[in-house]
């Protein structure tokens, strides 16, 4: 049954037979909204399953994995609106949820198929009561769409609604827009600003949207300062060029070639850096495991400090871009000056961010104080753990619990021995202690890992999520269910700790990253970090934003953005504070060329969107549409 199992043999017979019938529109077909008939099946753009919920994923164009299919149209919710969908926007996530690369999110629906694409331009075809009575949406209207979807009712959207079951409609959800019918929640829906023609104004909500949160809000960029950029001539990094310019910034961009380096300076970069100069090429990797060769990884970084400096007067960065993952976040960290911030929102090559500390040190009042510690506050300190402490005492982590409780936190202390243990809970009025020194002796599967392992590469999802789940298995879970029975709280069931005090004399960054509460929760150094390597799981700081900390410099993870910076984003665009990226109006069927290119880092600098219906691409209006169309 076509409801069950989406008809991927999609011929031209079978096409014509169901649009003869009524039941089918062709992709580019004419649409007035509350005349033309809603269909009962739809085309598009998707990965399929073998009927037992086994995804077949594979490159787009290459493997043949994205497929034209049948699907069904679906009936919106009470709050909800169905669109006609007139572009879709062709974004990196797609790629991902298409290949399965690095997790499968196929697998995590009961759905036979998973449509990709996140944002767009639509029309309203249909539309829910609730929304319908709350006036601001109707059906016929002209709509951008942004792809984050949330719980509209919980109280946590009061917070950010991005902290109320937060998922990107496309990648983690199997109804995005590269179908022609697509349902959105209300909130999704906003009217374009007037001065895009109808091409661009389905193009850039994704990828703009994510900049426009990582600059102003998770950067919070001073104008006039450095910027440095990953991948500065495509998509995010072309993005985060183009709106750092509205604040005057000093902007290099990383590139791969000189030609992408020009298009980087076309666009506002006041200079660019090629990793593929000889002189750098060796370089651009992760700071390896072994202590031994820190010294030489550190030493191969000059070159590009120093073509850096050049170009800045001879400052480093204030502020770092980053979204190309585990072989350039070690350097990009790297370029970082005194103070700077570095936010990233992707980890395109690799999930293992590792890190060289930086000299200078602070007090535990001073971080906590940065870190906005407030009263109540689920704290958990590591006490006795860094390798040159003996003994009951850790001057450092008595400072930080003392000054902790000066705040009114509610305190937890993770120690080495049950000794500290015992010290710590008779000098000290903390919520409780977890003794590793116990854990190894009373829990199951609990083992102590001084790093996180070497990650395999995401093209290995399979050995990368074994790692990774081993990691968790072995300190994660049993850690985190030890430091929950002591901070949990009605509103805080699992007991994230809201601040961790991390050591820099070891590297358990990994795990301080997944025990902090997600959504800002903050992990603080005060020591001095030099000549020490750190890391940590990617998503774990990227998605669930969460915040590191250190002496001289803080790494912010970030993602998307929300609705009201859709809207803010939305009014700098139609002020002309910065403009929208070329845009390449792609026809339906090159769907998975498309995404391949993307793939393969062969793409053109711009974005890229899918054209499900617009017949022409330089269409100012939605009259102007109809006028083409020839309906009213
Ligand atoms: N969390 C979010 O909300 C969010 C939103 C949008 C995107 N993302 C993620 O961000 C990442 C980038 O997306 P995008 O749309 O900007 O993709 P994109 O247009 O393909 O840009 C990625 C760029 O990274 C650069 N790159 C590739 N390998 C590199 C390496 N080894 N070292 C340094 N740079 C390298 C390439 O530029 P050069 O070859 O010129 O250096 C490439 O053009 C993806 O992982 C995507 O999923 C996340």
């Amino acid at each position: 049954m076509i409801e069950d199992t989406p008809l991927t043999d999609v011929t031209d017979e079978k096409k014509h037979e169901l649009i003869e019938s009524g039941d089918l529109l062709e992709h580019d077909a004419p649409f007035q909204p509350g005349e033309t008939p809603i269909p009962k099946y739809q085309l598009a753009w998707a990965i399929t399953g073998d009927g037992d919920g086994n995804p077949d994923h594979g490159e787009p164009l290459e493997d043949g994995a994205e497929k034209e299919a049948i699907i069904p149209v679906e009936d919106p919710g009470p709050n909800d609106a169905l669109l006609y969908m007139l572009t879709s926007e062709v974004n990196y996530n797609d790629a991902w949820a298409i290949t399965g690369i690095p997790v499968s999110t196929f697998e995590q629906h009961d759905r036979d198929w998973h449509v990709t694409g996140s944002g767009g331009l639509a029309l309203v075809a249909d539309i829910g009561d609730g929304l319908e009575e709350q006036e601001r949406i109707e059906v016929g209207d002209l709509v951008h769409v942004y792809a984050g979807q949330f719980d509209a009712l919980s109280p946590k959207a009061g917070r950010d609604p991005m902290y109320a079951d937060f998922t990107i409609q496309g990648y983690q959800t199997p109804d995005g827009s590269h179908q022609q019918f697509m349902v959105a929640q209300g909130t999704q829906l906003f009217e374009p600003p007037e001065n895009l023609n109808l091409t661009k104004a389905g193009s850039y909500i994704l990828t703009m949207g994510t900049i426009y949160r990582a600059l102003f809000n998770t950067l919070d960029v001073d104008p006039g300062s450095n910027l440095f950029v990953e991948g500065a001539s495509t998509g995010t990094g072309r993005d985060a060029v183009q709106m750092a310019t509205s604040r005057n910034m000093n902007i290099t961009g990383l590139v791969s070639s000189d030609e992408r380096g020009e298009r980087a300076l076309d666009n506002g970069a006041d200079a660019y850096i090629d990793r593929k100069r000889p002189e750098l090429v060796d370089a651009m990797r992760m700071v390896p495991n072994d202590p031994e060769e820190w010294d030489d990884w550190e030493a191969a970084g000059e070159p590009l400090l120093e073509e850096y400096r050049e170009k800045n007067d001879g400052k480093l960065a204030d502020y770092v871009v980053s979204h190309a993952g585990a072989h350039a976040f070690s350097r990009s960290y790297q370029l970082l000056d005194e103070g700077g911030r570095l936010t990233f929102f992707g980890a395109s090559t690799g999930y293992e961010m590792a890190f060289m500390g930086k000299s200078g040190q602070t007090t535990p009042e001073a971080v906590f104080r940065r870190a906005n510690l407030q009263a109540g506050d689920p704290t958990l300190v590591w006490y006795g753990t860094p390798a040159d402490i003996d003994g009951t005492r850790d001057t450092v982590a008595e400072a930080a619990v003392q000054t902790a409780l000066e705040h009114n936190a509610r305190v937890a202390v993770i120690t080495e021995t049950d000794e500290q243990a015992e010290y710590v809970e008779s000098k000290y009025d903390v919520e409780g202690t977890v003794s590793i020194e116990t854990l190894n002796e009373e829990s199951d599967g609990f083992e102590y890992l001084d790093s996180l392992p070497h990650l395999p590469d995401p093209s290995e999802p399979d050995a990368l999520a074994a790692t990774i789940g081993e990691y968790m298995g072995k300190m994660f879970k049993p850690m985190g269910i030890a430091v929950s029975e002591l901070l949990a709280t009605p509103n805080n069931p699992r007991g994230n700790p809201e601040v961790v005090f991390e050591r820099a004399g070891q590297n358990t960054l990994a795990l301080s990253t997944m025990l902090c509460a997600p959504f800002e929760g903050k992990v603080v150094f005060s020591e001095n970090m030099s000549g020490q390597r750190y890391s940590f799981y990617a998503p774990q700081v990227w998605m669930r934003q969460r915040r590191i900390y250190m002496p001289t410099t803080e790494i912010f993870g970030t993602h998307m953005k929300n609705t009201y910076e859709v809207l803010e984003m939305n009014e700098e665009i139609e002020l002309d504070v910065f403009d929208v990226p070329e845009t390449h109006l792609t026809p339906w069927e090159e769907t998975p060329k498309a995404h391949q290119d993307m793939w393969e880092n062969n793409h053109e600098e711009g974005s890229y969107v899918i054209n499900h219906a617009l017949p022409d691409d330089d269409l100012q209006s939605k009259e102007e549409l109809f006028d083409e169309w020839g309906v009213n």
